[in-house]
């Protein structure tokens, strides 16, 4: 899924356009079959024939067999009256192989489906074509490939083609097609048909055509200078998906008396919506949504008596929305969200739209100004009126939709308290977005029905105890699946009723007043994949029993008064990011971090963690290796999809010195930030291994011996800060290899000898080598004497070799022995835990 909204366009038109004829002769064909009709042997020979070049792994065919009569076989219907096969339904049963040209045998065939079934990119067999019989023949979604053969336009019977959803299909051209005059039902979405320039004369040519589907066929125009085009019989036409950048031509509005459904959504249509497409009288369903329309929407949509759908979300559209869309009396699905739409939105706006349920209206500049005690006609399914203004003043409109299930009221102005009603109006929400508003609430107040699964509060005055939230009886049978309550003025400790909450993913508390220590009954949240307590001021010990939530990928436990980072942490090894910056974190970084070899982000910056850096870093494989899994997986962990929205985890980091909130682009980051602790040894060698690494800042610490030399072979560095520290020797030359850096920082260390030539080196600022007294030539001041110019000539084996082993040394001296380094965060435990 896209970024954070992702409209259904396709779903609505599923739902209608099942050809209703077609299949509900598919849940008759078995009732037929039972009668006293015995089987041709010639059509039951072909049968097997068939069946023996197919793939059967889910056994579908497992009745045809040469014993019965193959009229009782499944997915087979004979004519009566003449004993021959007349259809064969072979849709959906996982079949594959080869398509014998036994089916040739079948000569009544006329229904043939074979979609939805794995047909391992092969072409669509070429003899297809000589089924003079056919008049149905569904290939959709079967994975057939390559050119969609000529000879198809030889069936001069076929009412029904079905080609949509196969991967690779193309035409050279579409003249064959003249040949089927009787076609009604046309699905090619998913081909690519951009080399038939006359796509639309030939299409429009079918006299008896009603619908005709074209998403997704890599279409670049819709000849906008033909004059006239009359597709007769046309009912539905989605040409979405597609490459068309120019106007909606004028020929749209004459295109069909009878068409009443029409996408065009998704290509990259420009200009106005001209006022004569609302002269297609009988269109119920019109998406010119996720395109660069612009201008108003015409008041002449009032004169679509009939439509149900109407989507024009995600273009440029601006002006105001016309009076005369109330008129719709008919109107179920409203989007108009994502324009440039300005002006007020009244009641006026909604006079007869008694059946609307769909509403997006979230991401434009109106002002939603309704008169306090309006009713409004309509009981809504899904209200989206995100950044849209609709405040101050509680909507209370709201108490009257009683069928609510989501409801996404963020960033709308919404200020003061929450009416009482508000937490129990309805009994069929599942989610609620009010983030980022004014609105004050006691927490004690809340209520959430047993539906509700995402509840997002965030940056609003919620207050009082969090306990007093968590604790209540009246909310113990709760299904939440995300809360998101951070930035808001809620207190006291993290109460002990973690057990009710046990279907979390994801919790989210940061930025708030809460004080007193984690509690060991958190460790029941065993579904939670992320963890946020950050900026507030939670104290002590990380309670083991954490180890319990192992679907953990997100921790952010920053800005607190913890204590040590605990060993088990490595037994989490489905962590992506780790962040406990901020947080007076004491003790060494444990070795078992690098445990988490999925591990993306770790921050660990600004905290009091002494010894070495682990020299085990490299075993961290997502720094070290391009995406070894799935990066969809990556960004449905912290995406929480849900009808219509998602939510989306972000995250604070300082990338390049400065703070960052990252979003869905969190993906794309791999960042270690230890620095400002009191971090001593060497840089380890091996972390040059981590060739994924983006950002890496180990500044102020007491680092000392080289930099390593192989730094230059981390080539996707951007950003690399190692300032503050006692680095010596030189910069290695290797370092002129970072050609994506961007920030530099190697101040005040004690390196000497030339900076080494790149453009990038080059580029940054004395300021980022200056503190270093031996440290020479451009782009600091000092020039470089003979003496150090040789000096960097020196063979770069040997450093190497002298780095590697350095570091090596000083990192055992602390953390190579587990055993001394449980004892030491014992310790440290014992003392801290008093302290919180
Ligand atoms: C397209 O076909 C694939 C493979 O059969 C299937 O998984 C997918 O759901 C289909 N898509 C649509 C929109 O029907
Ligand atoms: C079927 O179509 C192909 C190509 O369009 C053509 O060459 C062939 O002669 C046709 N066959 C019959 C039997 O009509
Ligand atoms: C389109 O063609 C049909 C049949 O040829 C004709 O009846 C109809 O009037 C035409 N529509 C327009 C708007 O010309
Ligand atoms: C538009 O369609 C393209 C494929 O043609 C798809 O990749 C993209 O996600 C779609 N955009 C939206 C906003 O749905
Ligand atoms: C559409 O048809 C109407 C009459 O039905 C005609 O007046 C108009 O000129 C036609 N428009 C185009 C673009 O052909
Ligand atoms: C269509 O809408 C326009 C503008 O609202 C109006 O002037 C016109 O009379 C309407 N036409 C029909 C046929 O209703
Ligand atoms: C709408 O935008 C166009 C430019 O795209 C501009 O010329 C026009 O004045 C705008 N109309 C309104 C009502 O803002
Ligand atoms: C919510 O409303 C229902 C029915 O109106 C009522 O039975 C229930 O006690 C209310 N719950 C709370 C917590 O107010
Ligand atoms: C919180 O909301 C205010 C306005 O209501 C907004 O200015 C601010 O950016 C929001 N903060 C966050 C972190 O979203
Ligand atoms: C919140 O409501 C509870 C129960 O009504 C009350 O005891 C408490 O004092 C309120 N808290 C605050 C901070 O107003
Ligand atoms: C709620 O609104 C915010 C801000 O508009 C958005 O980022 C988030 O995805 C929405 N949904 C949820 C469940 O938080
Ligand atoms: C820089 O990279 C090139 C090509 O990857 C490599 O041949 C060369 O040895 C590298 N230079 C240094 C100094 O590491």
């Amino acid at each position: 899924m896209a970024a954070s909204f992702a409209p259904l366009h396709h779903v609505l038109f599923i739902v209608w356009f099942l050809p209703i004829s077609f299949s509900l002769s598919f849940f008759f064909f078995k009732a037929e079959s039972i009668s006293n009709v015995s089987c041709n042997e010639k059509d039951k020979q072909a049968l097997l024939t068939l069946k023996r070049g197919l793939t059967d792994q889910e056994h579908g065919l497992s009745s045809w067999s040469d014993h019965k009569d193959c009229c009782i076989w499944d997915g087979v219907v004979c004519d009566k009256n003449i004993g021959r096969v007349s259809e064969l339904y072979l849709k959906d049963l996982r079949l594959g192989g080869e398509i014998s040209g036994s089916l040739l045998q079948l000569e009544h065939l006329n229904y043939l489906d074979l979609s939805f079934n794995d047909f391992n990119c092969t072409p669509i067999p070429t003899f297809l074509g000589s089924m003079f019989s056919l008049t149905n023949l569904e290939l959709y979604g079967a994975n057939f490939c390559g050119l969609i053969p000529h000879q198809l336009g030889n069936l001069s019977s076929l009412r029904y083609l079905d080609l949509g959803n196969n991967s690779d299909l193309f035409v050279d051209n579409l003249r064959w097609m003249s040949g089927l005059s009787a076609i009604q039902y046309l699905d090619l979405s998913f081909a690519d048909l951009h080399r038939e320039v006359d796509w639309l004369q030939i299409m429009s040519k079918f006299p008896s055509l009603s619908e005709l589907y074209l998403s997704n066929c890599q279409l670049d125009s819709l000849n906008p200078s033909l004059g006239f085009v009359n597709f007769t019989s046309l009912r539905a036409l989605d040409l979405s998906k597609n490459h068309f950048n120019h106007e909606i031509p004028n020929w749209f509005s004459n295109l069909s008396t009878s068409l009443f459904e029409l996408h065009l959504y998704n290509n990259s249509l420009k200009g106005n919506i001209p006022p004569s497409i609302f002269n297609l009288e009988k269109l119920e369903h019109l998406d010119l949504g996720i395109n660069s329309l612009n201008g108003p929407i015409p008041s002449s949509v009032g004169n679509l008596s009939r439509m149900r759908a109407l989507l024009l979300d995600q273009n440029q559209l601006n002006g105001t929305i016309p009076k005369s869309l109330g008129l719709l009396s008919k109107l179920e699905t409203l989007y108009v969200g994502k324009n440039s739409l300005t002006g007020t939105v009244d009641e006026g706006h909604f006079r007869k739209l008694s059946k609307l349920n769909d509403l997006y209206m979230s991401e434009a500049p109106l002002f939603f100004n309704v008169n306090s005690n309006w009713v409004p006609p309509f009981q809504l399914y899904y209200a989206h009126m995100s950044s849209i203004k609709i405040g101050p003043t509680f909507p209370s409109w709201l108490q009257s939709q009683r069928s609510l299930s989501i409801l996404e009221m963020s960033m709308s102005g919404i200020s003061g308290k929450a009416p009482g009603w508000f937490w129990n109006w309805t009994s069929k929400i599942t989610s609620i977005n009010l983030s980022n508003n004014h609105i004050e609430c006691n927490v004690s107040d809340i209520f959430l029905s047993s539906t509700v699964q995402v509840l997002n509060i965030a940056n609003n005055s919620f207050y009082g105890p969090i306990s007093s939230f968590l604790c209540q009886k009246k909310i113990r049978k709760n299904k939440l699946e995300v809360l998101d309550a951070s930035n808001n003025l809620l207190s006291g400790e993290l109460s002990h009723c973690w057990k009710y909450w046990q279907s979390l993913i994801h919790l989210n508390l940061g930025s708030n007043n809460l004080v007193g220590g984690i509690p060991y009954s958190m460790g029941a949240l065993v579904n939670l994949q992320s963890l946020r307590l950050q900026k507030n001021s939670i104290c002590g010990d990380i309670p083991s029993s954490l180890k319990k939530c192992s679907n953990l990928r997100l921790i952010d436990m920053g800005d607190n008064h913890l204590s040590i980072i605990p060993l088990w942490i490595g037994e989490m090894t489905n962590l992506l990011v780790l962040r406990l910056r901020s947080s007076e974190f004491k003790g060494y970084i444990p070795q078992q971090i690098c445990q988490l070899s999925s591990l993306r982000v770790l921050d660990l910056a600004n905290n009091s963690l002494s010894g070495s850096i682990p020299n085990c870093l490299k075993n961290i494989s997502a720094m070290a290796f391009p995406d070894s899994y799935d990066i969809s997986f990556f960004s449905m962990s912290l995406i929480y999809p849900y009808v219509y929205a998602s939510y989306v985890e972000n995250v604070q980091l300082v990338p390049k010195g400065k703070e960052m909130e990252y979003k869905e682009n969190l993906k794309l980051v791999r960042l270690i930030d230890l620095s400002s602790n009191n971090l001593s040894g060497s840089i380890p060698a091996e972390i040059s291994d981590l060739s994924e690494l983006r950002f890496l800042n180990l500044s102020r610490n007491h680092l000392m011996g080289k930099i390593p030399e192989k730094i230059g072979s981390m080539k996707e560095l951007e950003s690399v800060d190692l300032s503050r520290n006692h680095l010596s020797g030189e910069i290695p030359s290797s370092m002129s290899n970072l050609t994506f850096l961007s920030l530099l920082d190697l101040s005040y260390n004690n390196l000497s000898g030339r900076i080494p030539s790149s453009t990038q080196l080059q580029s940054f600022e004395a300021l980022r080598y200056i503190g270093n007294p031996q440290l020479c030539g451009d782009p600091l001041p000092k020039s470089c004497t003979i003496e150090e110019q040789s000096l960097n000539k020196s063979p770069i084996g040997s450093v190497e070799d002298d780095s590697e082993n350095s570091s090596f040394y000083i990192g055992c001296e602390n953390s190579c022995n587990p055993r001394q380094l449980q004892l030491e965060a014992d310790i440290n435990k014992l003392f801290l835990y008093q302290g919180c």
